[in-house]
């Protein structure tokens, strides 16, 4: 079987993606290095996760076997896409409080006009370092920032942000339709891993990628 190793420190991601893999006959292994990998201020998700590719390479235990690494982060429309690139370091200093803060003038009775208001995504890149060659993988996850944080469950933005309805084919409608599939309203940290799995850029972008692979 064909063998990727996964650079990442999540052991929750390697489960992910060992999940959409096999699926495909693909055997996922988790690349623990040493040495610390460094993350450049770049514009994109993509050039990210490139830069990481490069670093990553140098620790490959074989060069038959593939490469992949993740990039994500939370874009918020009226910041202007921030945090995007700079997520994990915003979760760090300003975190979810600080989040909301931003928006705090953002409100209106209106829920619709509060929902476009509030505008975010989620969005993933998976990059596959195949023989010389790197494959791309794009998802994305298109909701709104809550008014406060809330639940118990998941990391991150998990507790701000709120997927929008999905259709019947799971992809995502406007915050006035009530869709197939809903959380109600709910964060992602209210509702459990299964259920954010059907809605997360990160599957989303490992789909993308397998489909071109
Ligand atoms: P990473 O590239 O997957 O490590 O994500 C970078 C940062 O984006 C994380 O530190 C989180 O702040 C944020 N983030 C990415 N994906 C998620 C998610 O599914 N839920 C909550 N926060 C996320």
């Amino acid at each position: 079987m064909a063998k990727i190793w996964f650079l990442t420190g999540n052991a929750g991601k390697v489960e992910e993606a060992k999940h959409h893999f096999a699926e495909h006959g693909y055997v996922v292994e988790q690349l623990v290095v040493d040495q610390e990998i460094i993350e450049p201020q770049a514009d994109s998700l993509t050039q990210v996760a490139q830069a990481k590719i490069a670093q990553a390479l140098e620790h490959m235990p074989g060069k038959e076997d593939m490469l992949l690494v993740e990039d994500a982060g939370l874009f918020v429309e009226t910041l202007g896409g921030f945090p995007g690139v700079y997520s994990s370091y915003a979760l760090k200093t300003i975190g979810c409080a600080g989040i909301l803060s931003l928006l705090s003038n953002l409100v209106s009775e209106d829920p619709v006009l509060s929902g476009n208001l509030r505008k975010a995504e989620f969005r993933a890149v998976a990059a596959l370092w195949r023989d010389g060659e790197i494959l791309i993988g794009e998802g994305v996850c298109p909701g709104r920032i809550a008014e406060k944080e809330s639940g118990e469950s998941g990391f991150g933005f998990d507790p701000i942000f709120i997927p929008a309805d999905l259709d019947a084919l799971g992809n995502p409608i406007p915050f006035e339709s009530q869709g197939e599939s809903s959380t109600h309203g709910e964060t992602f940290s209210d509702i459990g891993l299964e259920e954010k799995k059907k809605y997360s850029h990160r599957s989303r972008a490992i789909e993308s990628l397998l489909s071109k692979l």
